[in-house]
């Protein structure tokens, strides 16, 4: 689907934003394992969600759907086998943490998923398992990955990437291993799954970057979802870069782990522009109110080391950004943004130079120089990536003429809403 964007007047008004789709993956994923009963409010409606929630279903889980976005879980803690394979769709997500979970069951599972997934590297998630006593057999570290269910031990696991997929996946297992489980990432990566163990009565300990989890049973507890961070950044960038806005984006997750791309904002006009209140914690997350204004004041900075977990998912949207920031950002040891649904350096970087960004590429990361004028009048594709897709329409909305984006309909893996939430503010 084609989706056409022209250059937007100022953005007023008050916006919601959607659950986050990180904590909705673990909340239906825990509360499968807790025993008892758990209503799950505010849930996300992106598709990678919902094959978390489909395949939880097959696992022999009893899910309802109270409606799209609350969702009623009972369970005794304990999975059954299913003997269709197990479609992770698009998400990586569902992927590496369920693999973690089913590794130390006593029955088999196939793992699947689309091209897209079938792409992306499983290696991360399949070499500490194996540490751990997991049988996983795999087409040359990538899906279909068949697991053999047996039981594991625990192991002292230093991830070489800050990857909160790995630690979670990880951590997954040694839930149900034998001994202690304990993952040190080289800088912390988002902590939803320790946030959530710990409100479901995990034995689980923090120090730093380094998480040690052992055997435990949960006890099912109502969890309300805050809203999505990443998806609020395509929002928080849009107000900061068209001329004249000023709204308020209600109910965003503020978890420290989360929020780099405040940092950001911070490090490149002192904050001004984006204005948090309202803070309140929300099943164990952190969330509150953002007002966000337009602001001309925007100067280059260095994003780097311990940042980059903390914005990964918002460095595409953070590109359109720093073009309209005065001066040379540079974005540095972001080389698994090569690893994601695309290849978000080389695509985000091609696609936006025929917009008139001055981008170029390095191997990890890119570097941009500022204040460009950005022209439009292109056709920007989208690689199958979400992200990317959202990225793209934000620069549409400062472009000088119209902008078409070639898959638009990729938006729906995490934020189906995005485009309506956008109409209402312009
Ligand atoms: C996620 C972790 C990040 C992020 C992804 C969601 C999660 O991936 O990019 O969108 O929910 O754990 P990595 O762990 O690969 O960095």
């Amino acid at each position: 689907m084609i989706k056409k964007v022209q250059k937007s007047k100022s953005l007023k008004g008050e916006i919601t934003i959607p659950a986050d789709k990180s904590i909705s993956h673990r909340a239906v994923m825990l509360s499968s394992l807790a025993r008892g009963k758990s209503v799950i409010t505010n849930f996300s409606s992106g598709a990678d969600c919902w094959s978390t929630l489909n395949i939880f279903k097959q696992l022999g889980v009893n899910i309802n759907e109270i409606d799209k976005k609350t969702i009623e879980i009972v369970s005794d803690g304990n999975l059954k086998r299913s003997l269709s394979p197990l479609d992770a769709g698009n998400s990586g997500t569902t992927t590496r943490l369920i693999s973690g979970i089913l590794a130390g069951q006593n029955f088999d599972s196939e793992i699947i998923g689309d091209e897209g997934l079938s792409k992306r590297p499983m290696k991360r998630i399949i070499l500490p398992l194996t540490q751990m006593g997991a049988r996983i057999d795999s087409v040359d570290n990538h899906l279909p990955l068949t697991i053999h269910g047996k039981k594991l031990h625990g192991i002292v696991y230093h991830s070489p990437i800050s990857s909160a997929q790995v630690k979670s996946c990880i951590l997954l297992a040694g839930l149900n291993a034998e001994g202690q489980t304990t993952v040190i990432e080289p800088s912390k990566s988002r902590n939803h799954t320790e946030l959530m163990l710990k409100y479901l009565g995990a034995d689980i300990l923090v120090y730093n970057n380094e998480v040690t989890i052992g055997p435990s049973e949960l006890s099912a507890k109502d969890i309300e979802i805050v809203g999505d961070i990443s998806s609020a950044a395509f929002f928080i960038v849009a107000g900061l870069i068209v001329p004249g806005s000023d709204f308020v984006i209600k109910n965003v997750g503020i978890n420290p782990t989360r929020t780099g791309i405040l940092d950001i904002v911070e490090r490149m006009n002192g904050g001004a522009g984006v204005n948090i209140y309202n803070k309140r914690i929300l099943s164990g997350e952190e969330c509150a109110d953002i007002r966000v204004q337009y602001t001309d004041s925007l100067k280059d900075c260095v994003i780097e080391g311990e940042d980059i977990p903390k914005l990964i998912d918002e460095l595409p949207v953070i590109a359109v950004l720093a073009s309209q920031a005065e001066g040379e950002t540079v974005v540095k040891n972001a080389e698994d943004l090569r690893n994601k649904e695309a290849d978000r350096i080389t695509c985000l970087v091609t696609e936006l130079r025929k917009i008139g960004v001055d981008i170029s590429e390095t191997p990890d990361g890119f570097v941009i120089s500022g204040k460009c004028k950005l022209r439009g009048n292109a056709e920007l594709q989208t690689y199958n990536d979400h992200r990317l897709a959202m990225s793209f329409f934000i620069a549409g909305l400062i472009c000088e003429q119209e902008v078409a984006i070639d898959g638009f309909e990729w938006t729906n893996i995490s934020f189906p809403e995005f485009e309506d939430l956008m109409t209402k503010l312009q």
